[in-house]
Parts: C-alpha cells; structure tokens; sequence
C-alpha cells in the first residue's frame, strides 16, 4: 500500500512539473489526459488495487483523491496564468489608442488627418434635448418606415386631404411609407403613455420634393407635445420663445401667422427674421426676409379623440420645428443641400 501511495505523490510531482511547463491551453489538456485520462498514469496506479484489503484501498483512494483535487487546482491556476499573459500581449499589440490627437495621428499616417465631430444638425438636436429635458420633457421616438393611420389618418387628415397625394410622400411597395413629419410620435406617445405628458421627438422625416436651396427629400424636424388639463396658446407661445432665446443666445425677432394643419386647431406658423441675409431678401428665405421654422398648435380635439382621450378633459399643444431650417439661421447657410452632401470642408467649419 505503502508504495501505491508513494507512486501516487511521485505523479503528483510530475504532474506539478508538466502543468509549470505546459505552454498553451492545448498542453494543459494533454497533462490532464496523461495523469487522470482512462488510459493515463493514475489509471495504471489504480489497476493494482487487487491485491490490497479494504482499508488499505480506502487510504490509497483518498490519497488518488486529493492527486485528482491538486491537478485539477493546479490545471485551473496555469489556465488563468496562460490566459493573462495572452491578454496582456494582445494589449501591447492590438489596441486602439483613442486618445491619439490628430497631430500624433498625422505624425504617423502623414498629413490630413482630422479629428471627428457630430454634424451641426445633431448639435442642435442635442443642445434642444438639454433644454427640453430641462423643462420636463421626455424624448420619444418612432419608426421612419409608418402606416397611413400614424401620418395621416390618426392626425386627422381627411381621405381626400392634398398632402396625402403621391406628390408629397414617399410609399413603399406594400403600403407603407416615409413619415413625412414627426407628428407621427404625437400619435405614438398618445397610444403609449399616460398624461399629462411633454414629449419631443427628434427625428429624420421624407418628402417627394423638388430639391432646391431650401428643400430637401430628407430632412430632421423635432416634435413637441404637451397634454394636460389646461393648455393654452399663450403656454405654446411661451415655450416656442424660451426655446428660440436659448438656442440662438438672445432674443430673435418672430411673427405669428394662422397656419392650417389638420392636426391642430388654432394652428400658426412661427416665421423669424431670416439670420442669412437679416431680412433683406435671399434664397433661404425666398426673398421674403422670414423663415418659417416653427409650425404649430393647439392639439386638435379629434385628435386627442383618436387617442381615446376626452377633449373636455384634455388640452394639448403641439409644435413641428424644422432642425434643418433653424440650423441655417444659426450658422447662416445658405443652402440646404450642404447638410447631406458628405462635403468635409463645409462639415468642419462647425
Ligand atoms: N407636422 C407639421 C409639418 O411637418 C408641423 C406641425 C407640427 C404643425 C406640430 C403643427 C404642430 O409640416
């Protein structure tokens, strides 16, 4: 028994001795295979225990034991070991230096190149999110690929109303189509949330349009919604001109006019001074020294009816801000095609 239990601890030796020298995950499996497999070296160990009576096969059982408990310590220890040293190479050669400026960049890759920004429409976007998020609003969002119902039909366009015509609207072959506005969010939030509530909903919207200096096919509009019970016009008015002083960093000089939109009643288009050509008359502005940036309203009772809400219960107010248009007030450009034309040198002046 005694020289079992001795073989036993010369295994234990040699297997410390292999798994120290083992080089890779591979070996280690080999070492296992070799000293506990079926065929391995405690195998041929145990095959002698014939000769032995019980007690003596019990001792050499728990010293065969505590062999398999110390390899398998041993195997789990180099396996973090082997693990460690293959992380800390791949860290010395494959890693990304994000903190690498453009001069230390340009020094290894040669000149022309620069550092990354987000586009002058998603700082805006951003800078609108902060103030409204200020204000208690939530940021919501929604599909740009909608049906009729979310466009058009739950926002209270008529089947026969001009702006569903294929003039203005992009479909897709099985019915669907390019949210042409973000008032599709109203529609969402209403169906997903309970009010009171004050959303914005930032997002790129589709028009089948004839591009020019001041349209595009695609462009971003950020949506607002107030419902509660008691909104009213002035509440809109109020919050239309905290947002325009915060953007632009001080008053800007607005018009109201009544504006049509099916959706609210009364509906008003908000015009600013055109910050390009200061109202004097240019492309932008159409030679008429104002921009529409700002449509809006007060939610229109059959639209809250479609959200299953009682108009004499609730009031909401709601406002479409074109982000393209106030972003060409604030930097003064003059086209609106330069926002998706991929130009880096008109891109990197903001
Ligand atoms: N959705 C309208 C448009 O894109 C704008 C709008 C939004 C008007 C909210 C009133 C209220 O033209």
């Amino acid at each position: 028994m005694a020289d079992l239990i001795a073989e036993i601890k010369a295994l234990e030796a040699n297997a410390a001795a292999a798994i120290a020298g083992a080089a890779d995950a591979d070996a280690l499996a080999q070492v296992s295979h070799d000293f506990t497999g079926k065929k391995g070296a405690l195998t041929g160990v145990m095959k002698q225990l014939g000769s032995l009576t019980p007690e003596e096969r019990g001792e050499v059982g728990k010293a065969a034991n505590a062999f398999k408990n110390k390899l398998d310590e041993l195997l789990s220890a180099k396996e973090s070991e082997l693990m460690q040293a293959k992380f800390a190479s791949l860290a010395e050669t494959e890693f990304l230096d994000l903190s690498v400026t453009p001069p230390e960049y340009a020094a290894v890759r040669g000149s022309g190149a620069h550092s990354g920004h987000t586009h002058p429409i998603t700082q805006t976007q951003r800078r609108l999110e902060e103030i409204f998020t200020s204000m208690g609003f939530s940021i919501v969002d929604g599909p740009q690929v909608e049906d009729d119902y979310h466009n058009f039909g739950a926002l209270n366009f008529t089947d026969d109303h001009p702006a569903r015509d294929m003039q203005d609207t992009f479909y897709t072959a099985t019915g669907h189509l390019l949210r042409t506005h973000t008032s599709t969010v109203q529609i969402r939030a209403l169906e997903g949330m309970k009010p009171p509530l004050r959303i914005i909903a930032p997002g790129r919207v589709f028009r089948y349009e004839e591009v020019d200096a001041s349209h595009e096919h695609t462009f971003y509009q950020m949506e607002g919604m107030i419902i509660d019970r008691k909104v009213s016009v002035g509440n809109l008015l109020h919050l239309m001109q905290t947002l325009l002083t915060e953007v632009f960093g001080r008053e800007v000089d607005v018009r109201l006019r009544p504006g049509y939109f099916p959706f609210v009643e009364p509906g008003f288009e908000l015009d600013m001074k055109c910050l390009v050509c200061n109202g004097s008359g240019c492309s932008v502005c159409k030679h008429s020294g104002w921009v529409e940036v700002l449509p809006c309203g007060l939610v229109h009772p059959n639209v809250l009816r479609s959200a299953g809400l009682d108009p004499a219960e609730w009031q909401g107010a709601a406002f479409g801000l074109g982000l393209n248009r106030l972003v060409m007030m604030q930097h003064g450009i003059e086209d609106i095609r330069h926002f998706m034309a991929g130009k880096l040198d008109f891109l990197r002046q903001f």
